[in-house]
C-alpha cells in the first residue's frame, strides 16, 4: 500500500478498501453450507470450494446438490405451494415487502459478500446490484397485491425450478424469485457453482422474515444439479445462462408441458451515429462492456460507429480506457474487478487469440496476474471473425464502422442473438428509427445497461424467450383461465395415403395449396381423399415455399399500422359474412359464425393491443412495445377445421405476423374454401399461407425451419414433442395450444394475442 506522501507525490488515488470482516465472520460461522430445503439448512453433503476470484482465497465449502436433494426440495416446494397460493395477494405482498426491507437493511453485508464471491467492484454491487434487488422485491410486492385485479382468472403455475448464472448472482435470484412468489408459485432455485453465497444469505432472509417453510428452497451445485432440477417434477423452468445449455434444456423439456423461459447470451450492438454526442457515447461504452468486466449478457459488445466520426471516437475511447482502474474489487475506487474464475479468464483469452489470428488487432485487453484482464477492444475486425461472432463475455468489445443508417441496422442485426442494443444519436428521429429496426428485446437510446423491476427484459431470436420484470414478466409465472373444454376431441386419423381413391361424396374437385396469395399445385403432384373432395398432399418443399412466400410478405405487413390491418380484417369479416351459407354448408353454423366473429374481433384488436409506458427509478421514458415475431408457423386443430384455423390465424396476423398454417388433416376443405375470400379481402399475398396434408410431418418441417420465428401447435403430446425438439434448433418459442371448444366465445381475446407478439423495451432519457 503506498504511503500518504507517495500518494501526494503522484496524486494517485489512495486505496479505500471496504471492510469485509463481518462477512468473513459470517462465512466462518455458517460454513460449510448445506442446502436450504423446507425452511431449514440441511446438513452439508459432499461439498465443493468457493473462492474469491480476486485473491484465490477459499471463502466457503458449499454442498453439491444430488438428484435426491433436488427431489427433496421439489417435494418441500410442492407441499408449501398450495398454502402459499391460498394466501391473499396482500398477505403474499407483505412477505415480499419484508424481504425487500431486509435486503435493504443488509445492503452493505450483501454487497461485500457479492463482491468477494464474484469479483465485481464493490461500487457496482453496492450502487447497482443490491439496490436493484431491493427494488425488485418492492415492485413485486405490488404485483402480489394487484395480481387478481390485474390478471383476472389467472392462476400460479405451481413449483418453479430456477437456474441462474454467476454474473449477477443476487440480482438474477431476485429476477427469478420475486415474480414467482408474487404470482403464488413456490420455488427451487439453483445458484451458479462459482457464486452460490448470496443465495445462501438470501435463504437466511427468507427464514428471518418468517416466509412459510418450503416456499423458497435453494439447492447449490453445478450443471449436474441444474440438469436434475430440469428433470424433476416441476411446472416451470426459468433459466439464465449460456445459449448452449439453454438449447439443451429446451430439448429435454420438449413435449413435457413444463413451461419454459430462457434468457440466454447476446452479442449486442452499440451503434454510434454520426451526430452522436461522442463523449457521452464513450461513457456508454464504459457502462456497456467494462461494467462487471464485460460479463453481462446484454453488454454492448459490438461497437458500430459511423465512419465519419470513427477516428475521433476511437481516440476518445482509447484515452478513456487508459483511465480505467483495474484492481482489488473491494477497493471503492476500482472500476474493473476480477473475472469470476480462471476458466472464464482462459475462455476470454482464447477467443481474443482466435480473433487476432484471424486478422483483428487487440487494443488493450492484456491479461494481468490472477483473474484480471484489462479493458480492451478488437479493431480491424471482419464480420465473420470469431471475436465478432462469439460472445466473449469479458471486458473486450469489437469496434467496426458503417457508412449509412441502413448498413448500421444490417450489421446490428447480423447476429443469431437479439438481446439488447444501444443507439447513440442526438436526433430523436434517427435514434427511434434505428431502435425500431433493430431486432432486440431491449433498446437503450443514449444510455446503456439500465435495468429496472418495472421494465421487461428478455431476448429475441437465440437470446431466448420470455420476459423478466414488469407486467409482461408476471405473465410468465401465471396460467390463463382454463378454456371451455372441447366438445369433440377426435384424434387425427392415420397419415393419409397420397393419391388414394376418389372423393368420398362424389364431388370432383382437386383443390390446391395457398402460397404467396396464389393457388399452387403440391410439389409432389399428389392429393388425398377427404370429406368433400381431394385435398393437396403437401410435402417439405411446399412448406419451404410457403415460408419463403411468407418471408417476402413479412416486412410490409409487419410495418403496416394497426388501423390499416384492421381495415383488411373488417373487410375479410364482411366477405366471410357474405359467404356464410356456403361456410355453414361446408362445416356447421357454429363454425361459420365463429370464423366470421374471429375476423371481426381481431380487427378490433389490431390497433388496440398496446404496450405500456412503464415507470422506472431512473428518469427515463420507458416504452414497452409489442412487435410481431415475423413468420409464425401454426398447426391448426384437427377437429374444428374452420373455427380452429381462424381462431389462431386471425390474432397472429392482426398483430402484424405472417402465417404458414397447416390445416386440419382430416377435414381440410373448409380451409381451402377460404382462399377466394382471402383474395377478395385485400389480404396481401403471402400473409396467410395454407398447406394441407400429413399434419405432423409438415409441422416438424415447419418447426425446424430457421426463418420461422415462433410456432403454435395444436396437437397431441407426441407431435408436440417432435415439434418442440425441432424448434429447439434456433430456439423458437412453441406455444402448445390447449384443446378447447373453438366455436366458444372464450376462444378469442387477449390471451391469444399474448402469444402473437414479442415485447421490446425502449429506454429514452426523459426530463432531468
Ligand atoms: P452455463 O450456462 O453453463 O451456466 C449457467 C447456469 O446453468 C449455472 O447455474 C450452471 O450450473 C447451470 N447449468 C450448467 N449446465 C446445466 C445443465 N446441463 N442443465 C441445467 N443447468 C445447467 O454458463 P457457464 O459455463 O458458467 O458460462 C459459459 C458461457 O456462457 C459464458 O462465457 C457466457 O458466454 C455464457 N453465459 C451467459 C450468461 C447470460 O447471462 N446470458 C450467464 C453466464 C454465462
Amino acid at each position: 500500500m503506498p504511503s500518504v506522501s507517495e500518494i501526494m507525490d503522484n496524486l494517485d488515488y489512495g486505496p479505500s478498501v471496504e471492510d469485509s470482516g463481518a462477512v468473513r465472520d459470517w462465512l466462518k460461522q455458517r460454513g460449510p453450507f448445506g442446502h436450504f430445503i423446507g425452511g431449514t439448512f440441511a446438513k452439508p453433503g459432499e461439498t465443493f470450494t468457493v473462492r474469491d476470484p480476486a485473491t484465490g482465497d477459499l471463502l466457503a465449502e458449499v454442498s453439491q446438490g444430488t438428484a435426491a436433494d433436488v427431489a427433496a426440495a421439489v417435494k418441500a416446494a410442492r407441499k408449501a405451494q398450495r398454502g402459499w397460493a391460498g394466501l391473499s395477494g396482500s398477505e403474499r405482498a407483505r412477505y415480499l415487502y419484508a424481504i425487500a426491507r431486509h435486503v435493504q437493511k443488509r445492503e452493505r453485508f450483501l454487497s461485500v459478500l457479492e463482491t468477494l464471491d464474484n469479483g465485481k467492484p464493490i461500487r457496482e454491487s453496492r450502487d447497482i446490484d443490491v439496490p436493484l434487488v431491493a427494488r425488485h422485491f418492492y415492485h413485486h410486492a405490488g404485483w402480489a397485491e394487484l395480481r387478481d385485479a390485474e390478471f383476472p382468472g389467472h392462476q400460479p403455475l405451481g413449483v418453479c425450478g430456477q437456474i441462474i448464472p454467476w454474473n449477477f448472482p443476487l440480482l438474477m435470484l431476485a429476477w427469478k424469485i420475486a415474480p414467482a412468489l408474487a404470482a403464488g408459485n413456490s420455488v427451487v432455485l439453483k445458484p451458479a457453482e462459482y457464486t452460490p453465497l448470496t443465495a445462501l444469505a438470501f435463504a437466511e432472509i427468507c427464514r428471518d422474515v418468517g416466509l412459510p417453510a418450503g416456499v423458497v428452497n435453494i439447492v447449490s451445485g453445478d450443471g449436474a444439479t441444474g440438469a436434475a432440477l430440469v428433470a424433476a417434477d416441476v411446472d416451470k423452468i426459468a433459466f439464465t445462462g449460456s445459449t448452449e445449455v439453454g438449447r439443451g434444456i429446451a430439448r429435454t423439456l420438449a413435449g413435457t408441458k413444463v413451461k419454459l423461459t430462457l434468457e440466454l447470451g447476446g452479442k449486442s450492438p452499440f451503434v454510434v451515429m454520426e451526430d452522436a454526442d461522442l463523449d457521452a457515447a464513450v461513457e456508454g461504452v464504459v457502462d456497456s462492456i467494462w461494467f462487471n468486466q464485460g460479463q453481462v449478457c446484454c453488454a454492448g459488445s459490438r461497437i458500430l460507429v459511423a465512419e465519419a466520426v470513427a477516428p475521433r471516437f476511437g481516440a476518445l475511447l482509447t484515452a478513456r480506457m487508459a483511465r480505467m482502474r483495474m484492481g482489488q474489487p473491494l477497493d471503492k475506487s476500482t472500476d474493473v474487478g476480477a473475472i469470476v474464475d480462471p476458466i472464464q479468464k482462459a475462455r476470454i483469452i482464447d477467443i481474443c487469440a482466435q480473433a487476432t489470428d484471424a486478422g483483428a488487432e487487440l487494443v488493450g485487453g492484456q491479461p494481468g496476474e490472477g483473474c484480471f484482464i484489462a479493458p480492451g477492444y478488437l479493431r480491424n475486425i471482419g464480420p465473420a471473425n470469431p471475436g465478432m461472432v462469439q460472445e466473449i463475455f469479458g471486458p473486450i468489445a469489437t469496434l467496426s464502422t458503417f457508412r449509412a443508417a441502413d448498413e448500421a441496422v444490417e450489421l446490428a442485426n447480423n447476429t443469431r442473438y437479439g438481446l439488447a442494443a444501444s443507439v447513440w444519436s442526438e436526433s430523436a428521429a434517427v435514434a427511434t428509427d434505428i431502435a425500431a429496426r433493430i431486432k432486440a428485446g431491449v433498446v437503450w437510446i443514449n444510455c446503456a445497461n439500465l435495468f429496472d423491476a418495472g421494465a421487461p427484459f428478455g431476448g429475441y431470436r437465440e437470446s431466448g424467450f420470455g420476459r423478466e420484470g414488469g407486467f409482461v414478466g408476471m405473465l410468465d409465472y401465471l396460467a390463463p383461465p382454463a378454456p371451455k373444454p372441447a366438445k369433440i376431441t377426435t384424434p387425427t386419423a392415420p397419415v393419409p395415403a397420397p393419391g388414394a381413391g376418389n372423393a368420398q361424396d362424389g364431388i370432383d374437385r382437386t383443390a390446391k395449396l395457398y402460397i404467396g396469395g396464389a393457388q399452387k399445385r403440391p410439389d409432389g403432384g399428389q392429393s388425398y381423399a377427404v370429406p368433400g373432395g381431394l385435398a393437396p398432399f403437401g410435402n417439405r418443399k411446399d412448406i419451404r415455399n410457403a415460408v419463403e412466400a411468407a418471408g417476402k410478405a413479412a416486412p410490409k405487413w409487419g410495418a403496416m399500422g394497426g388501423h390499416a390491418r384492421a381495415q383488411v380484417l373488417y373487410f375479410l369479416a364482411e366477405n366471410l359474412s357474405q359467404r356464410r351459407d356456403a361456410l355453414v354448408a361446408r362445416t356447421s353454423r357454429a363454425e361459420a359464425d365463429a370464423a366470421i366473429a374471429r375476423a371481426f374481433h381481431y380487427a378490433a384488436w389490431a390497433d388496440k393491443f398496446d404496450g405500456r409506458n412503464v415507470q422506472t427509478k431512473t428518469g427515463h421514458l420507458v416504452n414497452v412495445v409489442p412487435e410481431p415475431y415475423g413468420i409464425v408457423g401454426i398447426t391448426c386443430p384437427n377437429e374444428a377445421p374452420l373455427a380452429g384455423l381462424m381462431s389462431l390465424v386471425m390474432p397472429a396476423i392482426a398483430m402484424g405476423n405472417v402465417v404458414v398454417a397447416i390445416a386440419s388433416q382430416d377435414d381440410p376443405m373448409p380451409a381451402l374454401d377460404l382462399y377466394q375470400i382471402l383474395d377478395t379481402s385485400d389480404v396481401p399475398g403471402g400473409v396467410v399461407n395454407i398447406v394441407t396434408g400429413p399434419r405432423d410431418e409438415l409441422a416438424k418441417t415447419l418447426a425446424a425451419h430457421d426463418d420461422v420465428v415462433a410456432m403454435w401447435h395444436a396437437g397431441d403430446a407426441e407431435s408436440l414433442q417432435t415439434v418442440e425438439t425441432a424448434a429447439g434448433g434456433n430456439l423458437k418459442p412453441v406455444w402448445p395450444v390447449t384443446p378447447r371448444d373453438w366455436t366458444a366465445a372464450d376462444a378469442q381475446g387477449r390471451m391469444m394475442l399474448d402469444h402473437a407478439v414479442q415485447w421490446k423495451t425502449i429506454w429514452l432519457p426523459y426530463g432531468a
